[in-house]
Order: structure tokens, then sequence, then C-alpha cells
């Protein structure tokens, strides 16, 4: 497969780049610095010089807070440029694999997400996503995931086993609940998805559903530190509040990909342990 990767300087991006590479795939690894993909004109050129298979779109602005305030800018590469990526990718014959969020969800269900349910997202970054699943089209793969962490980038892990080096006070909500999933596994099942073009919602996540403050305990207790280092706190009780809402509940059911045969991302704990000892 010619595979390229959007956003591959990213967290999730630079994963897929190594994963495919692994695989044999012929990956043109593509960054902001190399194709805008708000610019229709460059995106085009670009598609037209590499002619892929599949386009795996990592790119997105995902500074969740600073998007209440840069609301142009959340829905110019969130939401447009999804649609300059897709027609592109139609003009071309790629199959589009795009990334999208838990935060398409108002996170009030009493049960994990399924990929059917009726979204309502809460803050612009949500909204903005949800405009550029939109633009990606029927013909596209839609992988929506949730909490990620890798070796690159940064996130909970990282930031957690920081933290945890000195003898800061944690405290993490115990309100809102997810699914941590891990760029290890995302990336080889989002391989999967563009090479059989799969088109459709799907649900991506690794397994176990846990509050921030039990995540947090999870990654202490894999670095070898007492989970008791970290207490609860109330999602109210965030001073000051953060600016955009998250979701309650984030959990998603990964039911399209069980349904389409394929075997369950797997337990969050299992890479949770593989990346604290590759990063300490
Ligand atoms: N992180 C999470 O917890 C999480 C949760 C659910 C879903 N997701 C989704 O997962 C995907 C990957 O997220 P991530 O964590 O890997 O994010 P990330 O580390 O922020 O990577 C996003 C990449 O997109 C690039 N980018 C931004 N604007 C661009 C543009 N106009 N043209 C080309 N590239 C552009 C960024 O480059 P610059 O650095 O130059 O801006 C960055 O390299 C995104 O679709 C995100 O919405 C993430």
């Amino acid at each position: 497969m010619k595979v390229l990767i959007t956003g591959a300087a990213g967290q999730l991006g630079v994963e897929l780049v190594q994963h495919c590479i692994e695989m044999g795939d012929d990956v043109v690894a593509a960054d902001r610095s190399d194709v805008d993909i708000t610019d229709a004109a460059a995106v085009d050129a670009f598609l037209a010089q590499h002619l892929p298979d599949a386009v795996i779109n990592a790119a997105a602005y995902t500074a969740v807070d600073a998007c209440e305030t840069n609301v142009d800018i959340a829905q110019a590469v969130n939401g447009t440029a999804v649609g300059i990526v897709s027609a592109a990718c139609e003009k071309f014959g790629a199959h589009l694999v795009h990334v999208s969020t838990d935060y398409v969800f108002d996170g009030t269900l009493d049960r994990p997400y399924l990929e059917t349910d009726e979204t309502n997202p809460q803050s612009v970054y949500g909204r903005t996503k949800l405009a550029g699943e939109i633009a990606a089209g029927s013909a596209a793969s839609i992988a929506r995931t949730s909490w990620v962490c890798g070796e690159y980038g940064d996130n909970m892990v990282k930031l957690i086993l920081r933290l945890a080096a000195g003898d800061t006070p944690l405290a993490f909500v115990d309100d809102q609940r997810g699914h941590p999933s891990f760029t290890a596994d995302l990336a080889p099942a989002l391989r999967t998805l563009a090479l059989e073009r799969r088109a459709g919602t799907f649900h991506l996540t690794n397994g176990g559903a846990v509050s921030w403050f039990e995540f947090v305990g999870d990654i202490l207790e894999a670095a070898g530190h007492q989970r008791g280092r970290v207490s609860p706190i109330a999602t109210a009780d965030l001073d000051p509040p953060r600016p955009a809402p998250r979701p309650a509940n984030s959990v998603l059911d990964n039911a399209a990909w069980k349904a389409a045969g394929k075997e369950p991302l797997r337990d969050f704990r299992a890479p949770l342990t593989e990346l604290v000892a590759r990063l300490t």
C-alpha cells in the first residue's frame, strides 16, 4: 500500500509512519511544512504528485481549550480541511481514513457510546471535529478514539511520570470516564481500515474504562510509585475551571470494529506497561 499520512509529526502521526514503514508500506509522511491541509491547491497538488492508495489524516488542531477562543483555526483545520482532503482523495482514487474523537458526544449517556448514538458536541473542538466527520463523507473510514497516549508528543502518561519525580500533590477528576488509548495499538488498527478501505464510523480505543483519577493511579503503579499519591476531585472543584467542557462519559463501545470480525484492542494496561518501560 502507498499511504500518505498527514499530521506525520504529531503524537499519532509519528507512530503511524513508523508502523506503516515496518509493515512494508510505501509511506509518504507529511506534516504542515510539507502540506498544509487547509490549503486546497497544495493538497490537490500533493496528492497528484504522490498518488497514494490511502490517506490517513492524523492532522488536527488538538488544543482543546485553545479551540474555544481560536474558533476559526479549529473550524479550518478540524472541519473544512477534512473536506479538502476528502475531495482530493475522491479525485485521485485514495481511500480516506480520518481520525476523530469522543468529544463529538455530550457524555450524558449511562452506557458506552455506540457509533450510531446521537452526537451532541459541547465544545468548539468537538463541534469542529464533528464537522470534519461530516466533511470526510460516506466513503471514508472515520475512526473515533479517546484519551490518546504514546511515545511521541505530550500526554497524560508523560505528565504523570514528570510529576511523580517530584513531590507535588496530585489530584485528578473522578467523574469523567473513558478508555485510555495507545498509539502503538491505534496505528495497526488505522492501517487495517486503510488497507481494507472500510467505509463507515468505527470507535477504536483500548479496553478498560477508568476515570482520570483511576488512570493516574494505574500510571503511578506501572512506574513503581504508590497509587495513593493521587487523590480524587470533582470536575466542579477544578480551580480555575477549564474553558472547554469535557464529556463525563467518554466510553466508546468498539461495536463496529467487533462486528467487522476484528480483534478488540487490548486492555489499556498492557500498552501502558510497555510505554512506561520505554519511557523510564
Ligand atoms: N490526543 C488525544 O487525546 C486525542 C483524543 C481523541 C482523538 N484525537 C484525535 O487524534 C488525532 C491525532 O491527535 P494527536 O494527539 O496525534 O495530535 P497532535 O500531536 O496535536 O498532532 C496533530 C498534528 O497535526 C498537525 N497540523 C495541525 N494543523 C495542520 C495543518 N493545517 N496542516 C497540516 N498539519 C497540521 C500538527 O502540526 P503542528 O504541531 O505544526 O500544529 C501536529 O503535528 C487527531 O485527529 C485528534 O483530534 C486525539
